[in-house]
């Protein structure tokens, strides 16, 4: 299961750095080498900053790695939910900020040779009953100035009742762009470190204290001014991110296709979600389908909503061949704008970017523009629709309060059902995963390629109980969307520690 940018990978200059190459501190330290971490820490040293980058896995191993990269101002039927909510002006500066994002994407790409593909983005609707919010989402896109128009027909070969155009957007391959970035750092003197997992973070002075493992899993501690949390989903609780953005995952898939394949980005808005974009690859090119959402740890089975995706491509794409498929998540902010800054309010130590909604590849070099910039003393115009705290947070209470009564109900839940399982330990047939026992003594056994694993299935972040998603074969929390492997290695989310072994 590897993307196909992440694919065929050759070994970069960074692969080989370690930590005790370098000085134990720095004026920044980055967490996270996906698009925004890289993109904040190579701002940050075109201003003289002494940058450490800390990646717990390799570069763009997150949502940035996996992602299907459109870069795009027409983000599905996101502006008319930010629109009613926030009003003009917010959604505008919203929109300016992803502008600014998208610019500088594109004439980074144009000035170092890496290839972009300028096409038109769609939101359109796939039923009558699509047309509505697609309809909507032209009102939004025109009320904020974006030159969106409105398209009875399209060039498609699967069902299409209308929907909205931008012309002129963008699409890439994300790594090239990350390698770039990588590169620039390092010229700059900036250090780049992979498989080194920030566990914690502690006050020291003015400044904090980074509690790590390096590739070695050893325990080691380093000292910056500042610290940038470009972690996907804040990995520290304070500010209770965890609470204010729902964890998605959802899948891609490329396809060698005979003919011609789809040229504008296209995204049903109504459901079930179809994403379609090609990619050009060295033998030709590729079409990519993305879609089947689920709300982490809360799918019973995403093995069939991947299917359902790729039978759907296969009948609108006679003789389309699967070379790839992947997954990632990303998060929804309760209030709809993402949440870029201080990560509790009056701080200038600790700085947070995240709620994305699954449109980073504008959104999180907007966040690097504004965290850079915030850092170096100054501020964009349109960093109010990116605030981390601010008043207009409250349009989300609503939103917010219903998101964590399902949090708790899945805490109970994820409690009591194993109980219900027949037997103490409920047996593993084939391959797959189960979560079984009594309260006092819960197991999750899980059989993967014929070899099998027993982890406590209990969270190490607040206590939730994984369960089994068969589609990435990894266990997941319903709560906030943290994510282990078979043997309990924690892949992503909130939680800093793997699940404990089975006792
Ligand atoms: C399926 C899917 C399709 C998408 N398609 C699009 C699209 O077409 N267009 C678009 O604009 N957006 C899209 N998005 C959203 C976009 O990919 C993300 O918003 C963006 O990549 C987020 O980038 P990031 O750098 O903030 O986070 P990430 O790329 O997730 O990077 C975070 C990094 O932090 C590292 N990390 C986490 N915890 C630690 C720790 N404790 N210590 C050290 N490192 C740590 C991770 O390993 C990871 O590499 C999509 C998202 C998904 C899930
Ligand atoms: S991710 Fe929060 S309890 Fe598991």
């Amino acid at each position: 299961m590897t993307s196909l940018w992440l694919a065929d990978r050759a070994e970069q200059p960074w692969t080989a750095s370690q930590l005790d190459q370098g000085p134990r501190s720095a004026d920044v330290i980055v967490v996270g080498a996906g698009i925004t971490g890289l993109m904040t820490a190579v701002l940050l040293t075109r201003a003289g900053k002494d940058v450490l980058v800390l990646e717990a896995r390799t570069v763009g191993a997150g949502a940035t790695g996996n992602t299907t990269a459109k870069i795009s101002l027409l983000q599905g039927s996101h502006l008319s939910k930010v629109l009613p909510r926030h009003g003009k002006d917010l959604a505008r500066a919203y929109v300016d900020g992803n502008r600014e994002g998208q610019d500088w994407v594109i004439n980074h790409c144009r000035s170092h040779g890496i290839a972009v593909q300028r096409e038109d983005a769609y939101t359109y609707a796939q039923s009558a009953k699509g047309v509505p919010s697609a309809r909507a989402e032209l009102k939004a896109c025109q009320a904020v100035g974006l030159p969106a128009v409105w398209d009875d027909d399209a060039d498609v070969p699967f069902p299409y009742h209308g929907g909205v155009r931008l012309p002129e957007q963008a699409q890439f391959d994300p790594m090239p762009f990350l390698d770039s970035l990588a590169k620039e750092l390092l010229d700059r003197g900036g250090r780049l470190v992979e498989h080194t997992r920030v566990r914690r973070v502690s006050a020291r002075g003015k400044g904090v204290r980074v509690h790590v493992n390096d590739a070695a899993q050893r325990d080691v501690e380093l000292d910056a001014g500042q610290l940038v949390l470009a972690t996907g989903i804040p990995i520290l609780d304070r500010g209770g991110y965890f609470a204010r953005v729902k964890p998605s995952r959802s899948y891609c898939l490329a396809f060698k296709v005979p003919g011609n394949i789809t040229r504008p980005m296209m995204i049903s808005t109504d459901s079930p979600t179809r994403s379609v974009r090609y990619a050009p690859v060295a033998d030709g090119e590729r079409l990519i389908v993305g879609g089947a959402g689920h709300t982490v740890g809360r799918k019973k089975s995403p093995s069939k909503s991947l299917e359902e995706l790729a039978s759907w491509a296969r009948q609108h794409y006679p003789g389309a061949e699967q070379t790839h498929f992947w997954s990632a998540q990303d998060y929804t902010p309760i209030d709809q704008l993402p949440y870029v800054g201080p990560i509790l309010p009056n701080s200038e130590t600790i700085f947070v970017a995240t709620g994305f909604n699954k449109w980073g590849m504008t959104n999180g070099p907007a966040a690097a523009l504004a965290l850079s910039s915030r850092i170096l003393g100054g501020r964009m115009d349109w960093a109010r629709a990116f605030a981390s705290w601010s008043p207009h947070e409250l349009t989300g209470l609503f939103t917010a309060m219903q998101f964590n009564a399902e949090v708790g109900f899945d805490l109970a839940k994820g409690w009591i059902t194993p109980v219900t399982r027949t037997g103490r330990r409920h047996p593993v047939d084939g391959e797959g995963g189960v979560v079984s026992g009594p309260p006092w003594h819960l197991e999750a056994r899980c059989r993967v390629d014929g070899a099998e694993h027993r982890v406590s299935p209990v969270c190490p972040h607040l206590g939730g109980i994984v369960n089994w998603n068969d589609a990435d074969k990894a266990w997941e929390c319903p709560l906030h969307g943290s994510r282990f492997a078979p043997d309990g290695t924690l892949l992503e989310g909130p939680a800093t520690r793997d699940l404990t072994a089975s006792y």
